[in-house]
């Protein structure tokens, strides 16, 4: 595995995105963390406050660079020559939009392949938007997200 794109909103980072990014990055030369741009969701964090938090949490791993994209994933890929998309999967909830997109892109761009990381047991559970909600009724996220990321996200909240 050359170049591989670990793609999302990252709105914030959680241990469970940096769990799947560490893995990846032991398998592949190249792994760019692709933040989406054009997101229809309405994120909490700019996407610039999501770079500088994804750059400080993979600041040890070389190989890694994060960079964002807009439109297709698959153009994005072709764009950076990444051979590979990696996804992770927490529970069988995630398979079903997780084929259908995987299948859809690799129908648009046959030479780039999607594969799947299970995601670490300890964070099968855990997603961007759980961890808001949580911190927005002030409970503890500690668990959830690095020291660094969980003073942003009580900064952002007040
Ligand atoms: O972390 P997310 O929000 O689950 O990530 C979803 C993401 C960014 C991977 C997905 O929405 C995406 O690839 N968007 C770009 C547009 C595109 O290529 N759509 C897929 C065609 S099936």
């Amino acid at each position: 595995m050359k170049t591989a794109i670990y793609p999302g909103s990252f709105d914030p980072v959680t241990y469970g995105h940096l769990d799947i990014i560490e893995r990846s990055a032991k398998l592949a030369e190249v792994l760019y963390v692709g933040i989406l741009r054009n997101n229809s969701k309405k994120p909490l964090f700019s996407v610039e406050e999501r770079i500088e938090m994804l750059e400080h949490e993979t600041a040890h791993l070389p190989n890694v660079k994060v960079i964002t994209f807009d439109g297709l994933l698959v153009d994005f890929a072709r764009s950076v020559n990444a051979q590979v998309l990696v996804r992770g999967l927490r529970a069988v909830t995630d398979f079903e939009y997780e084929l259908q997109m995987s299948q859809t892109n690799r129908k648009i761009a046959p030479e780039v392949d999607t594969i799947f990381l299970t995601t670490n047991l300890k964070y099968a559970y855990l997603s961007s938007s759980i961890v808001k909600e949580v911190a927005f009724y002030q409970g503890d996220i500690s668990a959830f997200v690095p020291p660094y990321v969980a003073e942003k996200i009580h900064q952002k909240m007040g």
